[in-house]
């Protein structure tokens, strides 16, 4: 299978939001909504207007990654604008196996979304009942950041692990992504790129998706 491309709307041009939706309604494969409070990241993104402009114009399937302490609070809302997935944080969850319940109880897929200093082995039951992991490449709360070379090795150690516990399970790659690293996060295991940089930042964003997903 080929890997599947989730532009992030952090780097979308905000004064012309409409223009970079398309580019992902034609070319991209999913729509990643960063959200962030300034509590669990130490950076604010935006909200509900800006999702809302998002999911109405949205020909693929929209995903948020909530970067936001407690998360259940928007999962009802969320999902009545439109939203398909979401995935949150392993540091922001005291219960998170209630969490990612109440994620699926609404019709969603959910997300488990790790920072680079948390284990993956923290993942072993939750792993049974997750649609797919959110692995971050960066410490998150700003785009444009490095790609952490170490996570190339913790998506592999990711990858066996998912294949003992549960295959059906996708992993998400998040943060630093480009055409150079790329190749060697595919090879590791991933089924999801998110990029954000490496696509708004590109002069050619619908083809910097298309070399993305065909590397
Ligand atoms: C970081 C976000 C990422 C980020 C990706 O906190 O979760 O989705 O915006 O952007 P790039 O690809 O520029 O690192
Ligand atoms: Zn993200």
């Amino acid at each position: 299978m080929s890997i599947l491309v989730a532009p992030s709307m952090l780097s979308a041009d905000f004064g012309n939001l409409d223009k970079d939706i398309d580019i992902v309604n034609n070319c991209g494969d999913i729509f990643h909504l960063d959200i962030m409070d300034g509590v669990f990241v130490p950076n604010i993104s935006y909200g509900t207007p800006v999702i809302k402009a998002i999911t109405r114009r949205a020909k693929r399937p929209v995903e948020a990654h909530l970067m936001i302490v407690e998360p259940q609070k928007f999962f009802k809302d969320y999902q009545s604008y439109g939203v398909g997935s979401i995935s949150v944080h392993y540091e922001t969850c005291l219960h998170l196996n209630r969490t990612v319940q109440q994620i699926r109880e609404l019709g969603m897929k959910a997300g488990v979304a790790i920072n680079p200093g948390t284990s993956v082995y923290l993942l072993e039951d939750i792993i049974l009942e997750a649609d797919y992991v959110l692995l971050m490449s960066v410490n998150p709360g700003f785009g444009g950041q490095r790609y952490i070379p170490e996570s190339t090795e913790k998506i592999a150690r990711l990858k066996k692990f998912i294949q003992q516990r549960n295959p059906k399970c996708f992993i998400e790659v998040d943060g630093g992504v480009n055409l150079q690293n790329a190749k060697e996060i595919k090879d590791a295991g991933a089924d999801i790129l998110v990029a954000g940089n490496a696509v708004f930042g590109s002069s050619n964003p619908s083809m910097a998706i298309q070399e993305l997903r065909e590397i």
